[in-house]
């Protein structure tokens, strides 16, 4: 079906040196977690974009929270599906090699990939609002909806919000691998959230070469020089297997 395409794209690849991988939402679709702006990523009519954010959770932090706790309802029960496993694989199949997620469930991480950041954080570490230490939501007492840290502030989720910025050690771990790379592959993402939407014209000005994965169309598709539209699960394992590296 992609034949063409997919041969020039498993071209490429058996010619770079460093490969980075930007994953969205979509890599973990397949795994049963609802996309932020797919129609099951409502949640008792609210959006993401309503509940991700300071605001919200300043306003009404148990709803916040409950959002969270339905989020990592559905993800606990999930497992890595062959996309986040092909990615998985090519790590050790490239010279040198980065994954940069949006992704907050984690599911990356459990595949054992070591090279990589989350660069919205993830959603089972917690943060002190106060203090603003890190710690894993298991090894917090839950008594109260949010729960809270020995300071007795709210703790909250340690994910980058709507209107919040990225740390900036992550920003220039970014910044770096994007410089380095010369193939990108931009998997799952509508390229609509910024500072990441513009990684892939980041690349692009560096001179790398920017294939992209999508059930669809994105606004990253007109400057990709590859785009393979299927289902991450299925398109990544079928690269992966093309490698001969
Ligand atoms: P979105 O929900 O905006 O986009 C998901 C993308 O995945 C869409 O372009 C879909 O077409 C595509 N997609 C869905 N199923 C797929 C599949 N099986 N294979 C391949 N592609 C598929 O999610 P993100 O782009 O990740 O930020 O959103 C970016 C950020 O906005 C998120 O990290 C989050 C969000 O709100 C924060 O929470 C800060």
């Amino acid at each position: 079906m992609y034949s063409d395409l997919l041969a020039a794209a498993i071209d490429r690849l058996n010619a770079t040196k460093f490969l980075l991988i930007i994953t969205g939402a979509g890599i973990s679709a397949e795994s049963g977690i609802p996309t932020f702006r797919g129609k099951d990523g409502l949640w008792q009519n609210y959006s993401a974009e309503e509940l991700a954010t300071p605001w919200a959770f300043e306003r009404t932090p148990e709803i916040v929270w409950k959002w969270y706790d339905w989020r990592r309802g559905i993800i606990g029960n999930a497992e890595p599906n062959p996309g986040h496993i092909a990615i998985k694989n090519m790590e050790s199949m490239f010279p040198n090699f980065f994954l940069m997620t949006q992704n907050v469930d984690g599911l990356h991480g459990r595949t054992g990939i070591k090279n990589m950041i989350e660069i919205h954080g993830n959603l089972w570490r917690v943060r002190c609002t106060s203090e603003g230490k890190t710690m894993m939501l298991m090894d917090v007492p839950l008594k109260t909806i949010p729960p809270r840290c020995d300071c007795g502030a709210i703790l909250r989720p340690d994910v980058v919000w709507f209107g919040e910025s990225i740390p900036t050690a992550w920003l220039e771990k970014s910044f770096k691998v994007m410089e380095l790379c010369d193939t990108l592959i931009v998997a799952g993402t509508s390229g609509i959230v910024y500072p990441v939407a513009s990684f892939p014209q980041t690349v692009k000005s560096n001179g790398g070469f920017v294939i992209e994965v999508n059930i669809e169309p994105t606004p990253i598709s007109s400057l990709a020089d590859i785009s393979l539209y299927g289902k991450s699960g299925e398109i990544l394992p079928m690269l992966q297997k093309g490698l001969k590296h």
